[in-house]
């Protein structure tokens, strides 16, 4: 399986303000990752994006695609709202909700009712590790994650990230309380930090820059 992370951050490596605005990159770059979306078996999110911005997550620039990628969202607790933009839209694009043995079985029940497929795998929390091998099971052959931090951590943590795609808009935005690129419990030394090798970097709206990375 490939699996690529995108994301879009200000200078300052925010991915959205204290007041979880994330519309930080160009209409351009929105192209580019509806392109990149179209060209995926799979786009993974985690549970507080949904419930932040109620994405679609489905390809509409430049033009609404006829194939959309199976939205997977890691929510451990089932928390998805029922009239959420992913569950009133999953008869029509293919969802997955992986979640654990604690979240309610008749929350489940009722995700399931509304078309969406359930995966349940960890306790406290979603096993990511698990959840792909069985997603590899299920044929996907690449799958596309973006975000936010806490789950750019567990996936980067893991190892399973091949590719790495940030774009870098020209804005700071500051806040102690504005999610990063990458959250979760983070690394004590440099040295055991994640290496990456730069493969290609794009200057694109004049200002906007997108660095592409290899990890694996
Ligand atoms: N600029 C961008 O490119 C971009 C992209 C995406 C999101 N965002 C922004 O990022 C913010 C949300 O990011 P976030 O870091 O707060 O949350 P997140 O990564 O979207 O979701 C994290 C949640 O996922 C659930 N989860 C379940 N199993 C997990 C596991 N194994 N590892 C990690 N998380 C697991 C946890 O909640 P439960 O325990 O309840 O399940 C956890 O709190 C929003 O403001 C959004 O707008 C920006």
């Amino acid at each position: 399986m490939y699996v690529i992370l995108n994301a879009a951050m200000s200078v300052d490596g925010k991915i959205s303000t204290k007041n979880n605005d994330s519309s930080i990159s160009s209409k351009m770059d929105l192209i580019r990752v509806h392109k990149l979306r179209s060209s995926v078996d799979g786009i993974m999110v985690g549970i507080s994006t949904v419930l932040m911005d109620n994405p679609i997550l489905s390809v509409r620039f430049p033009t609404r695609s006829t194939k959309n990628p199976t939205r997977i969202i890691i929510d451990s607790n089932a928390r998805i709202p029922l009239d959420s933009n992913i569950i009133r839209s999953s008869k029509k694009i293919q969802t997955i909700i992986a979640t654990t043995h604690h979240a309610s079985p008749r929350k489940i029940k009722q995700i399931q009712n509304k078309a969406a497929q359930v995966i349940v795998t960890g306790n406290r929390k979603v096993n990511i590790k698990k959840l792909f091998q069985i997603l590899e099971k299920m044929s996907f052959k690449k799958i596309l994650v973006e975000g936010g931090g806490e789950i750019n951590w567990s996936v980067l943590k893991l190892g399973i990230i091949n590719e790495l795609m940030v774009t870098i808009s020209p804005v700071v935005v500051g806040g102690r309380d504005a999610k990063t690129l990458v959250e979760g419990v983070g690394f004590e030394n440099i040295s055991n930090g994640i290496k990456l090798k730069l493969s290609n970097t794009i200057i694109q709206n004049k200002n906007e820059i997108v660095l592409f990375y290899k990890l694996r």
